[in-house]
């Protein structure tokens, strides 16, 4: 199926729903490009599946189905080439209440915990709203490709104070997908200095064409100081149903996590979420492939058009794009001036570290016409600003 048969078969109007995306973009006039989910409906055979289950109309308790991890393992085997155990994997609902889980089992109220910046937003309030002691360590910009500054890490983590290290990977809102090279110094620096590694890997299926993404856990000789938290909420855009896996190979640390859950009744599984999660790893790899080409298609046509004036990361995974709006926001923020000019409503570069207000987070997991629409309102911003500045 090409960028144009799956655009058609599968862009939904989404207006006429309770979307938050879309709603706010309504409310203010505005396209929305900003919160993560997709403008495209699922695989029919995902659909029909929950539908067949929601007809069946037996609502009472249930168990997740005979194959639940089989499928769970096969999918992340043939896409990342990892070999997950059943028994490391336990259930949250939803990405934050995992790091919310973690933090809580595997840190004490005194431990320090850092993130790399820019960081997704909720990585700060999680680690300050558990009460542990925030640390941040600024990624390098190579022109909008960041990488992480080893140096300041290591020289932060001599210090003795950080016991856990949040990695976003693939990152939001960078779109890195990390090298072998990037993550092995990294989980080096973790090892040699007793940090515990959660890899927040949610975006781990939407990896473009070139790319190769590297599970934390397939890094043998660190995966007893790695967590992964892995879901199929953003591949499949099934937020609604917030359903999320934590993986922990190492017994010692499980061990801790199940208490935990135990503890505060948290580690039952919602079997219908759950049911979304199963269908689309077991139906839905041909509909990710397709997305993917999509969202490729619309990065290109994003890039070839505005590279010229804007400065933007590499979209080497996720469907985020984080772009400089400098120097055509002179006294505003990006977010104000996208929505003032352009009437786009993306993500403040300000909520993923104070000093990104002259960047904002763009969604391209919406229709070609969209991104068209967005690139024609970018330009006009951009050359309008130049002939100011020329005359
Ligand atoms: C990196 C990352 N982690 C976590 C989440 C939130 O996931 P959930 O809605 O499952 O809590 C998102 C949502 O965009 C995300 O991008």
């Amino acid at each position: 199926m090409n960028t144009k048969q799956f655009t058609d078969m599968y862009y939904i109007d989404r207006k006429k729903n309770d979307s938050v995306k879309w709603q706010r973009g309504v409310k203010m006039d505005c396209l929305p490009m900003w919160i993560a989910d997709m403008d495209f409906k699922g695989d029919q055979k995902v659909i029909d599946s929950l539908k067949e289950f929601i007809e069946k109309g037996d609502y009472g308790y249930a168990n997740l189905p005979k194959d639940y991890y089989d499928v769970l393992i096969d999918f992340h085997r043939k896409r990342h080439g990892i070999e997950y155990k059943p028994e490391w994997i336990r259930f949250t609902k939803g990405a934050i209440d995992a790091m919310y889980q973690v933090i809580y089992s595997l840190t004490e109220l005194k431990d320090g915990i850092m993130i790399s910046t820019p960081a997704y937003p909720p990585f700060y309030s999680t680690v300050k709203e558990s009460g542990r002691k925030l640390y941040t360590t600024k990624m390098i910009d190579n022109g909008g490709y960041f990488t992480f500054d080893y140096k300041d890490i290591e020289a932060r983590f001599r210090k003795g104070k950080i016991s856990m290290f949040i990695l976003c990977s693939p990152h939001n809102p960078l779109g890195r997908v990390f090298k072998k090279g990037e993550l092995e110094e990294l989980f080096e620096l973790c090892k040699k200095y007793d940090v515990l590694v959660l890899a927040d890997e949610v975006h781990c299926d939407i990896i473009m064409p070139d790319q190769e993404f590297y599970p934390a856990l397939s890094f043998k000789k660190y995966r007893r100081n790695i967590v992964s938290i892995c879901a199929a909420a953003k591949s499949f855009s099934l937020a609604v149903f917030s359903h999320c896996h934590v993986i922990i190979p190492d017994p010692a640390l499980r061990k801790k996590f199940i208490a935990y859950q135990r503890h505060t009744h948290t580690g039952s599984v919602n079997v219908f979420n759950a049911l979304s999660t199963y269908y689309s790893y077991k139906y839905g790899s041909e509909w990710l492939d397709g997305v993917i080409d999509v969202i490729y298609e619309n990065y290109s046509h994003f890039r070839m058009e505005l590279s010229p004036y804007y400065e933007m990361t590499n979209l080497e995974g996720t469907y985020l794009l984080f772009v400089n709006i400098a120097p055509y926001n002179k006294d505003r923020t990006a977010f104000d001036t996208l929505v003032s000019e352009c009437n786009i409503l993306a993500n403040a570069g300000e909520s993923f570290g104070e000093e990104y207000s002259s960047w904002v987070r763009i969604n391209l997991a919406t229709s070609p016409a969209n991104i068209r629409k967005a690139v024609r309102s970018l330009k006009k911003l951009a050359k309008e600003k130049q002939d100011q500045a020329c005359s």
